[in-house]
């Protein structure tokens, strides 16, 4: 039996691009459908501007369908969190100088693609050195305190150009375009970055802002979801070719889902939507579209068109590791409403758990069942690459911040991922915890909702003076890395 975390395990933290880097209109970026995406709350959902060709500008739900005529747009008067996000573009030193100060590993991050090709990557286009330069220099930096790069390349933000003008993945040409755009990262990036993961949460991209889509029909969702198979098989071949060395993986949410009782009706309810989610690791971690797809897309009414060839590029490149965000779990009751068709959602409440301030149920075993699901169906490298506690965090008397309930959350998750390696045998490649710094929340657009070691003085409405601050949780997860995971005291020493 293993008797701890081996001593190459990838211990860090996670951020992405559009909930942190800021500088949106900066150094030659183009525009990004989440620029569009306005501030929200846990009770009021986000919502996104678009205009039409007559110029007038509305207002609609994030998730809502967006008319065929109408394109995304920045309206005066609103404040929209991803465009100075926690500002990491001005910032990057002294927050990466942070994160090797707590030990890291490893530091996962997104690349902003409009950063990189303004326009998404079209034949036309070249690439913007200004962009370039900067995730070099943020790489160096890295690399400056021996934390290796884990690089999302497609976390949440299409350019807005490839939406426009080929309803973003549900037209091939974005697959073509995303293509010249990791061509043209990985040959700058070779001996910089051996970490890569080309999607970010496929299991739960829908829509204009994170798909680049108007329609939210099944098959205009599928048929993108089969672009972004062939994107991730063809970039991971890539990849590989220009990297030999390089690590690439698959990305999904798998929170954890549990029937609601032992009634048959709703374990094997369970089983089905399980496969919601599961149907996209089992595409890009076996390299075939799964027996149950044709029964599946009946069900959701999804009709997709592949082109010849197309299977064997799929089954040609699997996935190195599985890569995965885990913050809860949920229940699942026959006849529950399904509310997206990815198996990402929220069901019934667990009356055994406690839940987050922002109703997410807090469930350390979940990881464990989660991590023992997925190695026991890939028997592959795993990584958790998100996990924490959104809580909104106040200063003491004398100024600092006492975040014990994060810590008491991501010591208990830590415990039972160690349970999973050591008794469970399960291969973890490394755990990056979210938000390690305050960033903007993506499911709200708020700033309150906190996940970070390190404190960032900004507001709901963007304001404050940008300074960070450490949190207790810091000293914490200093001590949980030096020892290896073996010291997991609240109180540090
Ligand atoms: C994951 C995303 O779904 O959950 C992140 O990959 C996101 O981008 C995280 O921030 C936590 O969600 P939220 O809504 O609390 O920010």
């Amino acid at each position: 039996m293993q008797k701890g975390f081996n001593e190459n395990f990838l211990w860090g933290g996670a951020t992405a691009a559009t909930q942190y880097e800021g500088g949106y209109n900066e150094g030659g970026r183009g525009l990004a459908t989440n620029d569009f995406v306005t501030v929200g709350s846990h009770t009021n959902p986000r919502k996104i501007s678009c205009q039409f060709p007559d110029g007038r500008q509305v207002l609609l739900d994030r998730e809502e369908e967006m008319p065929s005529d109408a394109v995304g747009c920045i309206m005066d008067g609103i404040y929209y969190p991803s465009h100075q996000a926690t500002d990491f573009y001005h910032h990057y030193k002294e927050d990466i100088k942070l994160f090797s100060e707590m030990g890291f590993k490893c530091y996962r991050l997104s690349i902003s693609w409009p950063r990189i090709f303004p326009k998404g990557g079209i034949v036309s286009e070249k690439p913007n050195e200004e962009g370039l330069k900067f995730y070099e220099n943020v790489f160096k930096e890295c690399k400056k305190y021996g934390i290796e790069p884990l690089v999302t390349l497609f976390h949440f933000e299409n350019p807005a150009y490839l939406a426009n003008h080929y309803n973003g993945w549900n037209g091939r040409e974005t697959l073509n375009c995303y293509l010249r755009y990791c061509e043209t990262v990985f040959q700058r990036y070779k001996d910089l970055v051996k970490y890569w993961i080309p999607i970010n949460e496929i299991n739960v991209l829908r829509g204009y802002a994170r798909l680049g889509c108007k329609q939210i029909d099944a098959s205009t969702r599928y048929q993108a979801m089969h672009h972004l198979f062939l994107a991730n098989a063809l970039a991971t071949k890539m990849g590989h070719d220009i990297i030999p060395d390089a690590k690439i993986g698959c990305m999904l949410a798998l929170s954890g889902l549990y029937p609601a009782t032992c009634k048959p009706e709703d374990v094997m309810g369970a089983v089905e939507f399980r496969r919601r989610a599961l149907f996209f690791s089992d595409v890009m971690m076996r390299g075939y579209y799964p027996t149950y797809t044709d029964a599946m897309f009946e069900k959701l009414g999804a009709k997709i068109i592949k082109e010849s060839g197309d299977d064997d590029i799929i089954a040609q490149t699997t996935s190195d590791f599985l890569a995965f965000s885990y913050y809860r779990t949920t229940v699942y009751r026959d006849g529950m409403p399904q509310k997206t068709d990815t198996g990402g959602q929220m069901g019934e409440q667990n009356p055994y758990l406690p839940h987050s301030d922002w109703g997410w149920p807090i469930d350390p075993i979940g990881l464990r069942y989660v991590l023992n699901e997925l190695y026991d169906r890939y028997q592959k490298p795993l990584w958790v690459v998100e996990n924490g506690l959104g809580a909104d965090d106040h200063f003491e008397e004398d100024g600092s911040i006492q975040d014990d309930y994060r810590i008491d959350y991501l010591r208990k998750h830590i415990i039972e991922m160690k349970k999973a390696v050591i008794e469970d045998g399960v291969d973890l490649m490394g755990y990056t915890t979210w938000g390690c710094i305050d960033i903007v929340s993506s499911g709200t657009g708020e700033m309150k909702k906190r996940y970070g070691f390190i404190y960032v003085d900004m507001d709901d409405k963007g304001n404050g003076t940008f300074e960070r601050k450490k949190k207790k949780s810091f000293d914490w997860y200093k001590q949980v890395i030096a020892s290896n995971g073996e010291d997991l005291d609240m109180e540090v020493k």
